[in-house]
């Protein structure tokens, strides 16, 4: 039995993994203030043309991670071979637990379809994943969409996956064609969740406390992984473990993003290239919050140039 990255009683809420956003720094602010118990890297792309398999620099952002709060590094890529390779890499440098994607819905990279696509042909997907567990030591698992395009697919799906030996997976229930549109149909969670002994980690617009602890209670999942909702509301964690009140008033709001955006920033002003860098990575992360009556001031956030620009906005719409 490999070891899970969270212990056998515990429910665990994750970040989820999103390209662009959920960097080393973003999740180093998480990890620190708002507590999920697992936290992923974004996709990290698998080249099959080189023998390097992992770009130097994401390979050492996977090594510096020291913090308790486990880390998921998560593949994208087609090559069993490849991806194997890769597999251990992560592990030489001192990180057990693995995932692959296979739900991005705009998975092609030059040598082929990747990520979700790979679930339009699910024997060679048979293979790549047993490939794939061979070479894993710790926890393996996988993030779907229930189907490429009919998401009665899952339930076809679901035997290769258990046959592989993944360890969990965590099913965004919408197809890969639908990409984001229409809504996750947790009624598909709940029952997957009844038809296999596969752990089931429930994703997708779970962007309240209630819509969490619903899940939690309804379908028979062992936890929950927060994407845009985390993105909007960090404290969402504590929200759904009942540590803090479910819903927060306005002015809340504001002193809650005041405190995120500023510690985001210093950490954005380190981590890249110049002030006007940090300042479109934060304005990528702003278009995640959703409030209709902060639409105005976070406007005002995203045509800032310069950081002190960007600090003074804040201190004067968010802080009071
Ligand atoms: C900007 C963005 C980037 C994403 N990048 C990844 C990624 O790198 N790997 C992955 O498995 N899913 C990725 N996703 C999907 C999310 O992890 C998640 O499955 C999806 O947003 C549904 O969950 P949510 O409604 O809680 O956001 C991304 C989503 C967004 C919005």
């Amino acid at each position: 039995m490999t070891s899970l990255p969270w212990s056998p009683a515990s429910t665990p809420l994750m970040l989820a993994p999103m390209q662009g956003l959920t960097n080393d720094a973003l999740r180093a602010c998480y990890i620190e203030r708002y507590h999920p118990d697992i936290v992923f890297t974004e996709f990290v792309r698998v080249h099959t043309q080189s023998r390097k398999r992992i770009a130097r620099v994401e390979l050492a952002e996977i090594a510096v991670h020291d913090a308790d709060v486990p880390l998921v590094v998560q593949l994208i890529g087609n090559n069993g071979l490849a991806l194997a390779e890769a597999a251990r890499q992560v592990q030489d440098v001192g990180c057990h637990h693995l995932n692959l994607n296979l739900g991005c819905p705009y998975g092609r990279m030059t040598t082929g379809a990747t990520g979700g696509e790979l679930l339009k042909e699910p024997e060679k997907l048979a293979e790549l994943l047993i490939a794939l567990r061979r070479s894993i030591q710790g926890s393996f698992s996988i993030k779907c969409r229930s189907g490429y395009s009919d998401p009665r697919q899952l339930f076809e799906l679901l035997p290769i996956y258990q046959d592989a030996g993944i360890d969990y997976l965590i099913l965004h229930p919408r197809t890969v064609v639908q990409q984001y549109s229409g809504w996750a149909d947790h009624d598909l969670t709940a029952e997957a969740a009844s038809q296999t002994s596969l752990p089931i980690i429930a994703n997708g617009d779970i962007n309240n406390a209630a819509t969490g602890q619903r899940l939690l209670q309804e379908a028979d999942v062992i936890g929950l992984m927060l994407g845009r909702g985390a993105l909007a509301d960090p404290w969402l964690f504590q929200r759904i473990r009942g540590e803090l009140p479910g819903e927060v008033d306005e002015m809340q709001r504001r002193r809650d993003l005041f405190e995120l955006l500023t510690n985001l920033l210093s950490r954005y002003l380190v981590k890249f290239c110049g002030e006007r860098q940090a300042l479109m990575k934060l304005k990528d992360f702003l278009n995640f919050i959703p409030d209709d009556c902060l639409q105005r001031d976070l406007g005002k956030l995203k045509r800032a140039t310069t950081a002190a620009g960007f600090s003074a906005l804040l201190e004067s719409k968010f802080s009071r």
